[in-house]
């Protein structure tokens, strides 16, 4: 167990380092939904989110939408335990979604390579959706080699190790409230 009002915390043999607390988060997340919420007004979007990572994110961004959202989730398979992508990816769950004609945005909590959302923007294609767009908390210009970056980015960030928030080190982490990375001690 840790305490997480302190700065520093350990997970598992990793230290991290307090990066971005939970008001910072939500106050960022409201900007987010407003946006959204004005490009698509009138247009009931279907939200894809997806798992595990980005259920906070979610959970926090559909309570902000006016926008009488569907929501739909996914599960890509990636990273594993470890802490760098590892570039294969496979639909694990949400095959079944119907996205032909709707207006999609694709919910992420990281975007890193790009390589995950950029194959599943791919599977979405072939289903001809009307419009679909990326929402992600956080983005890692500097890892970034997919082809279109997230359309609306909480957070652009240096490549670290962040846990926290829904994201995780070898499943453990996601219930933190704020944001961590990997601290350099
Ligand atoms: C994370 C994140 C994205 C992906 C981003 O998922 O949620 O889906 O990695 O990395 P990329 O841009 O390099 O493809 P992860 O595989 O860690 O699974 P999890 O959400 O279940 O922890």
């Amino acid at each position: 167990m840790y305490i997480e009002s302190t700065q520093l915390i350990s997970i598992r043999d990793k230290q991290f380092e307090m990066f971005i607390p939970e008001e910072q988060i939500l106050a960022r997340v409201d900007e987010i939904a407003t946006e959204i919420n004005l490009a698509y007004a009138e247009l009931r979007p279907l939200l894809i989110v997806v798992l595990n990572g980005a259920f906070l994110f979610a959970a926090d961004l559909v309570r902000r939408l006016t926008v009488q959202p569907e929501v739909q989730f996914i599960r890509i398979s990636t990273y594993g335990d470890q802490m760098i992508s590892s570039e294969t990816a496979q639909i694990l769950l949400g095959m079944e979604i119907e996205v032909e004609d709707r207006d999609v945005i694709i919910v992420e909590d990281i975007v890193d390579t790009g390589y995950t959302t950029d194959f599943f923007r791919e599977h979405l294609s072939q289903q001809s959706p009307k419009s679909v767009r990326l929402a992600s908390l956080l983005f890692k210009p500097d890892n970034y080699r997919g082809t279109q970056a997230p359309d609306f980015i909480g957070f652009s960030i240096a490549p670290d190790f962040v846990v926290g928030y829904g994201m995780d080190y070898a499943q453990q982490g996601r219930e933190l409230r704020g944001i961590y990375r990997l601290s350099a001690n």
